[in-house]
């Protein structure tokens, strides 16, 4: 999708689109080439401009596209940038239901401050997740897109547009590794998306394989990747504006530490030994959301001249069942040398991000760290689709992640961790165990997080259980069912907050 500035409509367009606020006095908003609707829509009693109201007008004139379809807003104080990202959607619906081809889009002064929201909110609707389909299917889908969108406004600054542009995108790249089945996303397959945004991106890409993490001893991650046909990475993407590189030799001590985002990145979860069932099983593919999330984050930090150094991790592995894979009960030796006692293969996630937590402190003392995990099925329980459940140490970073959310309509919520959440997850024959059995569940989302805290010592660090948010069911406007990119945005705007 093309999204231009254009100061007139353009008569070859097919459908122009006019959101409207309620009650408002159109006759002195309408440009000359619409004033004679102004009458019209008086005459209308029934379209108010509530939110949701629609009203279609088909104008006999060559000068004018061939539909012209008003949008209810609702009462214009009440706009902000999600109202902006929802109207661009609806429109983008609207164009694709009437398969217009080409969209134009009136421009209300009141938008004008969110541009950015909509152009997210075009091309985060204009996404197409079905893109194994072939056939009939395939073509009524093409031509139902919208090539592009005029914005029709007097304005020419086009960078609040590009930037909204610029980040969808990689919202929707985010979305398409999420949707792709594990048969074309595997260990490999993910690892090779990420060579790839990093040549891009102009981002330092590392990879450390199986023999490697063998070598650096990362025993909780390695025994979830012990059933597997496919070796395990971790991949390792860096961002570091110009300014920020270390001087001579290599070593600027005033450089400031790296912030780090680590994802969750398993690319099937069958639970292993012990075996999924129930409908979250078909979902499975999803389990590598956070590691799409963080990639796509290093690639806008990169598009973005985001000025801070960071660093995004992703350890990356399937979970599955096989002669050696990982039994219930076995003892691992984490990377941190505590000692876990996995008494249920299924909590995978925390066990691959406990090694790459630990890994990257180690190696590179962050000013903070950040995950993101498609961790539990409590948090789904707890919180839903909207919310992401938000866990750490440090007040401040919790609540700028909560106001990041607020702001890019990628809500989050602070959770809870108890000192007894902490104590639920030691194990009486070794450090630590992977699940709380005697407590049948309860707080699963918080204890999850406790188990991530006896790895973070005393660096900052925030944890984000996506599991609810990042692949749904009950899409927004601008979402699909499956994949949303959920995180992508709200960490974005997080790092532009530092
Ligand atoms: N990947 C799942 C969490 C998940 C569940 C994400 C449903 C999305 C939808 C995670 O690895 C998992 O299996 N967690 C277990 C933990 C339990 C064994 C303590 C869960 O939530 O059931
Ligand atoms: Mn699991
Ligand atoms: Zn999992």
């Amino acid at each position: 999708m093309k999204i231009t500035l254009k100061a007139s409509i353009n008569p070859r367009n097919s459908l122009l689109i006019i959101p409207l606020f309620e009650d408002e006095d159109i006759a002195k908003l309408l440009p000359k080439q619409l004033a004679s609707f102004a009458g019209i829509l008086k005459k209308e009693k029934d379209f108010k401009g509530k939110q949701g109201q629609t009203f279609a007008l088909t104008p006999l004139s060559e000068k004018l596209p061939g539909q012209v379809l008003f949008l209810g807003m609702g009462k214009e104080n009440k706009i902000d940038g999600t109202a902006a990202r929802v109207a661009a959607a609806n429109a983008t619906s609207l164009a694709r239901h009437h398969h217009a081809g080409t969209l134009a889009f009136f421009l209300q002064p009141a938008f004008k401050k969110y541009q950015q929201e909509l152009a997210e909110g075009f091309i985060l609707a204009d996404y197409n997740p079905a893109r194994f389909q072939t056939g009939k299917n395939k073509k009524k889908n093409q031509k139902a897109e919208v090539k592009t969108v005029e914005i029709i406004t007097s304005t020419t600054d086009r960078k609040q547009l590009q930037k909204g542009q610029t980040i969808a995108q990689a919202v929707n790249a985010a979305r398409e590794l999420v949707n792709a089945p594990h048969n074309f996303m595997d260990t490999e397959m993910l690892t090779r998306e990420a060579g790839k945004i990093a040549r891009e991106n102009k981002l330092k890409v590392t990879v450390l394989n199986k023999k490697q993490l063998q070598k650096l001893k990362m025993g909780a991650l390695l025994g979830v990747n012990k059933g597997s046909a496919k070796g395990a990475n971790l991949v390792i993407l860096e961002h570091r504006p110009a300014r920020l590189k270390s001087g001579k030799g290599g070593k600027n001590p005033k450089a400031p530490k790296p912030i780090i985002l680590v994802g969750k990145g398993v690319t099937f979860d069958s639970g292993g030994y012990n075996l999924k069932s129930g409908p979250w099983f078909a979902d499975m593919k999803m389990d590598m959301s956070g590691a799409a999330v963080v990639m796509h984050v290093l690639a806008l930090c990169s598009k973005l001249n985001i000025p801070h150094h960071v660093i995004g991790i992703a350890p990356i592995t399937d979970n599955l069942i096989d002669k050696d894979a990982q039994k219930v009960c076995d003892i691992v030796v984490s990377y941190s040398g505590k000692t876990i006692e996995v008494n249920n293969t299924d909590a995978e996630g925390r066990l691959i991000l406990c090694d790459a937590i630990s890994y990257a402190i180690d190696k590179y003392k962050p000013r903070m760290i950040i995950d993101i995990a498609t961790l539990t099925g409590a948090c789904i329980v707890a919180l839903g689709e909207r919310y992401a459940g938000i866990f750490g140490n440090n007040q401040e970073i919790i609540y700028g992640l909560k106001r990041a959310g607020e702001q890019t309509d990628e809500l989050a919520w602070p959770m809870p961790i108890h000192p007894d959440h902490s104590k639920e997850m030691k194990s009486r024959i070794a450090d630590l165990q992977n699940v709380n059995y005697g407590s049948q569940g309860m707080a699963g989302a918080c204890t999850a997080a406790a188990f991530l805290q006896e790895f973070v010592g005393k660096t900052e660090w925030a944890h984000l259980d996506i599991a609810g948010t990042s692949f749904v069911k009950h899409p927004k406007k601008y979402e699909h069912q499956m994949a949303t990119g959920y995180g992508v945005r709200l960490l974005v705007k997080f790092l532009e907050s530092l």
